[in-house]
């Protein structure tokens, strides 16, 4: 969940700029602390402090060390609280090695013990170990390379690092947690080769390159670069200066030189600008920005094989975490609607809640594709001779690569940590997927409909945004209480869930997602008249809405404070308060099963959770909250 960037400069200039502005890019995996350390001369400079990197900046003046290699790092406490000595860079005792490190390496300790009497450590992480154990090293093995196979065969555990030593060498590696090296050509726009191994597949032993990058996302350096270079677990890389730039080389394991492929980044992604634009915060630019994601999202290109795995499958078992699991219970939902055996299941919960065989077909959603749950259940579904399917946002990620087929939900880098526009788009793919296995059994009520769902939402959404004014003052009025309780029944509980998870990450209220039936069951014990907690009704006109209606009259009788989110007014007096949305199809409420509810209602989750996504959004703002990065938790969910 920590983030790392490192980069070696052909002319030594702006390093220190360039390390930061790639860390701000980089914090929403995480932003406890932070810190740089730089190679002057035969020093290394480090500087470092708790706080975001602006914070930081503004306080320890990182932005004024000068020289021409350094490395980065943005932290997610895992070992030790968050304080200035826990931040990473963390140095060796002769201060000729810096490292930063993401992951946690599970033997830290006993490797400290074993080193207590030889070096002194400053801070309690156990990412220090690394720095000691590297100066060890090197002080018995001939050479860094040696050190580095050395030092990978006694670490366990999960790990990225980078360490800068003093002559100017930059090695690092990685283990379940990524690393990815960007290179930057010559002046005259070539990389040099050296020892090129196989032409047609662009694989290449040592190169040299002008500038070099290495970072847990490619995104810190895609204004750079667009040719990347992904490690593989346990490979590591040594990068020497050299006459007017650096020479590459990557290694397995065992010290064995590698060929690896250089990947050209997508243009779509290079294409980004990563700026808040007119908006005050990333979350609230990416909120809007589904008036058009969503849309691009139902245009994804699906692979033919990535459908009929999913028809032959016996059994799919879809799996995500936080809002990729509500996306995973969506496409639960949608799925058996097209008569596709299928199952749920929260990604941490693979190994210890469900028995899987080889016909069985995982289906893994995820936005970042680096999730660490969700990667672990993957790598446990594969040892049970499982087929992997994903849909993911980061097409150059873990996941991806280690898909039989992924499918991109191309909703374009989401920079606040809360899923807004990624959630959004998962759905539209899952919508669009369900739509495709229908036409594939030649259903084609329910094929046709995707094609025209795109521009009904976009519309919608606008209409959404031209109301938040409404949503505003609703904020204001329940942005004190201490519960807030959201029901919803059928499809529309899943978007109930997803709404609780924004209010509680961004406001920081509990909330709580209730299946509207279940109310009388025990939570109506909850309320009362005290204006303490609030129910929000999620109510949209499909065969569940006279049932929410009697379900919420239940909570009025009890004196509760209810909002009303839905489309049709019949009932309005019901709520204290309602949000009017717009109806994007006519749908025929006389029906009352599933069996005969429209194939477009399916779709009415996919922009329901707007509204839910803006009130936690004002809630947070109005509280003085940041909601792009919400206290205690980070983007890229890295660790187990
Ligand atoms: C909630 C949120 C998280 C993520 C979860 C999975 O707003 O962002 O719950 O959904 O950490 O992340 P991905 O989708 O990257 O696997």
């Amino acid at each position: 969940m920590c983030s790392i960037i490192a980069y070696a400069s052909c002319n030594g200039s702006d390093v220190s700029s360039i390390l930061l502005d790639s860390l701000s890019l980089l914090e929403y995996r995480g932003y406890d602390s932070v810190g740089i350390a730089v190679l002057n001369d035969s020093s290394i400079i480090v500087r470092k402090g708790v706080g975001n990197v602006k914070d930081v900046n503004r306080k320890h003046r990182l932005e004024e060390l000068v020289g021409s290699i350094g490395i980065g790092h943005t932290r997610w406490a895992t070992h030790g609280s968050i304080s200035d000595l826990n931040a990473h860079p963390h140095t060796s005792c002769d201060g000729r090695i810096a490292v930063v490190h993401n992951g946690i390496i599970d033997n830290y300790l006993e490797l400290r013990e074993g080193m207590l009497k030889d070096h002194s450590f400053k801070s309690e992480t156990d990412s220090e170990v690394i720095a000691h154990m590297l100066e060890q090293l090197l002080s018995r093995h001939k050479d860094i390379k040696d050190a580095m196979v050395t030092l990978l065969r006694l670490l366990h555990g999960s790990y990225a690092f980078v360490a800068l030593l003093n002559d100017g060498t930059l090695v690092g590696s990685r283990y379940n947690e990524p690393l990815i090296v960007g290179v930057v050509s010559s002046a005259n726009n070539n990389l040099y080769y050296y020892a090129i191994k196989d032409e047609e597949d662009n694989r290449y032993n040592d190169l040299f390159c002008s500038s070099c990058f290495i970072s847990s996302d490619v995104l810190a350096f895609i204004k750079y670069t667009d040719k990347a270079i992904f490690l593989s677990n346990g490979e590591f890389f040594i990068l020497r200066p050299i006459k007017d730039g650096y020479r590459l080389s990557i290694y397995d394991t065992e010290g064995n030189k590698i060929s690896k492929q250089i990947t050209q980044i997508a243009w779509e992604l290079s294409s980004y600008v990563i700026d808040k634009g007119k908006y005050a915060h990333y979350t609230l630019k990416e909120i809007h920005e589904q008036e058009y994601t969503i849309a691009r999202a139902l245009c994804s290109k699906i692979n033919h094989e990535f459908i009929t795995r999913l028809i032959d499958a016996k059994r799919v078992i879809v799996i995500g975490s936080g809002s990729s699991y509500n996306a995973s219970l969506y496409a639960k939902h949608l799925l058996a609607r097209v008569g596709v055996n299928v199952d749920a299941c929260i990604a941490s919960e693979v190994r210890y809640s469900i028995s899987i065989d080889s016909n069985d077909v995982l289906l893994a959603i995820s936005q970042s594709g680096e999730t660490a749950d969700l990667l672990d259940a993957v790598r446990y579904a594969k040892s049970k001779g499982c087929k992997i399917l994903s849909i993911v946002n980061v097409n150059t990620s873990s996941l991806a690569r280690e898909s039989d087929y992924f499918t991109s939900i191309n909703a374009g880098p989401e920079i606040g940590v809360a899923a807004t526009k990624s959630f959004t788009a998962q759905l539209a793919v899952i919508y669009k997927v369900a739509s495709l296995i229908a036409r594939e059994n030649n259903n084609y009520d329910y094929s046709i409909y995707y094609d025209s769902l795109g521009s009904a939402i976009s519309k919608g959404i606008k209409d959404i945004i031209a109301k938040e004014n409404i949503l505003s003052s609703i904020a204001d009025t329940i942005k004190g209480v201490n519960d807030i309780y959201v029901i919803g029944k059928g499809i529309n509980h899943i978007i109930a869930l997803e709404g609780a998870l924004k209010l509680k990450e961004l406001a920081y209220i509990h909330a709580e997602a209730i299946n509207a039936g279940e109310l009388k069951h025990g939570p109506l014990a909850l309320i009362d008249n005290s204006r303490n907690s609030a129910v929000i009704a999620l109510n949209v006109k499909d065969h569940t809405y006279k049932d929410v209606i009697n379900n919420v009259k239940e909570v009025k009788a009890r004196g509760g404070y209810v909002i009303g989110i839905s489309d049709c007014y019949e009932y309005k007096e019901c709520y204290d308060v309602m949000l009017n949305l717009p109806s994007i199809y006519d749908v025929n409420t006389n029906c009352n099963s599933v069996d005969t509810i429209s194939y477009e209602s399916l779709a009415y989750p996919i922009y329901q959770c707007i509204p839910l996504q803006l009130l936690a959004y004002n809630i947070a703002v109005k509280r003085d909250y940041n909601p792009d990065y919400p206290r205690n938790i980070a983007k890229s969910v890295t660790v187990t």
